[in-house]
């Protein structure tokens, strides 16, 4: 069967609406639930692949633990590696914007600095503002093919490094509360994982861009030349005619394939309360033109960093640790480079002098 006679066998045509020309779609007239039949499940999914962000209005019906049976029959649930899942669900964490870190106003797919990151998130809308809060999709894939024959071949050639440690920096209307829980809940664990700058789509076949804002350098790539070269393919990915905006109502549904998809929600809509609720379905590791696979470099706790004290280039062993004496400058949290590796730093809470400092390989004191 033909996929345009499947989708029209379990969901009419009439019943889905493109919302922009070159992504996404809303399907009218379906009750989610985790009872809907193989067929209409397939068909959906045929549709998430061609559309990459599919829309679904008046799901007032589901709580968390129908949307993630829904979510389940696209693949296994898994939750945030730092954040876990709320109360009583497999993969599910909740963005409030009264809260800390619940405005996602960065463009990314989601959990690109683990190496199997997320294939499909199911985002539900649970309280909407009166205005604004928007949520923004860009195609990656089309990103791709919009680029000249000689930056495919650079793109297809290049690998990123990802991180959930990025600079923060990105978040330009990040609160106090939002750069705490920045520090102590989202990077409790830091990931540093090199991902191919396109990937081989493993349903469609189809090459998509592979960035983000947590993207922190290119490998093999010095940083300034880097910034530039990001900037190039990052623009193909966000360019206006490339996306689809949602304006949400409560008990909307979105789900899209984070696999061929950017996202940025927007965050326009002042003080005023706005909670989403996401289910992510596990992908698989990334393979590159050349067939190599994505692979995570750096997987560190606080407490396995050691810890870097400012002030000279010394270092000696104290009470059984190393204790680094660096020369770099007490900013809260930055990248720093020395002989060529990077190390990560963050200021320890009550200890102003004192940075955690996470070594890359290669790196001397
Ligand atoms: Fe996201």
């Amino acid at each position: 069967m033909s996929e345009a006679a499947l989708i029209d066998n379990a969901i009419p045509n009439a019943d889905v609406v493109k919302r922009a020309a070159r992504i996404g779609a809303e399907i009218k007239n379906v009750h989610l639930s985790g009872d809907l039949p193989d067929q209409t499940i397939a068909a959906i999914n045929s549709l998430l692949l061609e559309r990459k962000v599919i829309f679904f209005r008046d799901q007032n019906h589901l709580d968390n633990a129908e949307q993630e049976r829904f979510a389940l029959r696209f693949g296994k649930l898994v939750p945030h590696p730092t954040l876990g899942a709320i109360k009583g669900t497999v993969s599910m964490i909740e963005l409030d914007s009264a809260r800390a870190a619940g405005r996602a106003d960065l463009w990314h797919s989601d959990g690109t600095f683990l190496d199997r990151y997320p294939k499909i998130a199911v985002l539900r809308a649970v309280v909407m503002p009166p205005f604004g809060g928007d949520t923004i999709w860009s195609n990656t894939a089309a990103a791709y093919l919009d680029l000249p024959g000689p930056l495919q071949r650079l793109a297809d050639e290049l690998w990123a490094v990802h991180s959930n440690a990025f600079d923060y920096a990105v978040m330009a209307r990040g609160s106090e509360a939002d750069k705490k829980h920045f520090d102590e809940v989202f990077t409790r664990t830091i990931y540093e994982t090199e991902h191919p700058v396109v990937r081989v789509h493993p349903e469609t076949g189809e090459r998509t861009l592979v960035l983000g804002d947590v993207v922190q350098r290119f490998v093999g790539i010095p940083k300034y030349d880097g910034q530039k070269l990001f900037q190039l393919f990052q623009s193909h990915i966000t360019t206006p005619e490339n996306t689809v905006r949602w304006s949400w109502k409560e008990g909307d549904v979105a789900i899209w394939d984070n696999r061929a998809t950017q996202h940025y929600a927007v965050n326009d809509y002042g003080n005023q309360r706005r909670v989403v609720r996401r289910a992510t379905i596990d992908g698989e590791a990334p393979i590159g033109v050349d067939g190599r696979s994505s692979v995570t470099r750096t997987k560190s706790t606080k407490e396995s960093r050691a810890k870097v004290r400012l002030g000279t280039r010394d270092s000696r062993q104290s009470r059984g640790r190393r204790i680094f004496q660096v020369d770099f400058s007490s900013r809260i949290r930055r990248l720093c480079r020395h002989q060529g590796s990077a190390v990560l730093a963050k200021r320890v809470p009550d200890e102003p002098d004192i940075l955690l400092g996470q070594m890359g390989p290669g790196w001397r004191p």
